[in-house]
């Protein structure tokens, strides 16, 4: 049987979710664990409604456990060095995911004859153009 999101809530309900936190963090990891690794946003509303609590609480529980990570918070980096931002253009393209990602123009990455480089999530890519940017976010929503 698959796991079922509806019944994962039912299940830690009765074992004292939301008024009990280890409940309650159980349950977002395991949600975090059957999504690949960090909790989708999108589903924190379900969790907050199954359980009649709010979404802030659960924010706030998963900021306070290092090992929660809720999926929509990825930071992109790109270097807005010299030698990167010559022609401007990966910053340009970086713009179009603002609000999906993060993005930060950030100083010279001391790549320079890699670049132009960017970091995802503290992971840097050398030799980055609007196809690799365009394969790294396609491939945050698997
Ligand atoms: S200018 Fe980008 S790494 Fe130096």
């Amino acid at each position: 049987m698959s796991w079922d999101l509806k019944e994962a809530i039912e299940y830690y309900r009765r074992q004292g979710a939301p008024g009990d936190q280890n409940a309650l963090r159980n349950l977002l990891a395991e949600i975090q664990q059957e999504s690949g690794g960090a909790i989708p946003k999108h589903l924190l509303g379900a969790v907050a409604a199954g359980l009649g609590t709010k979404e802030s609480f659960l924010n706030a529980l998963i900021r306070r456990f290092p090992s929660l990570r809720l999926a929509d918070h990825h930071v992109l980096e790109v270097c807005a060095g010299p030698n990167c931002s010559r022609r401007g253009e990966l910053a340009r393209l970086a713009e179009q995911y603002r609000g999906r990602v993060e993005v930060k123009l950030v100083p010279c990455m001391r790549q320079c004859g890699k670049g132009p480089n960017l970091r995802l999530d503290g992971k840097l890519y050398n030799a980055a153009d609007g196809q690799l940017l365009a394969r790294l976010m396609d491939e945050l929503d698997k």
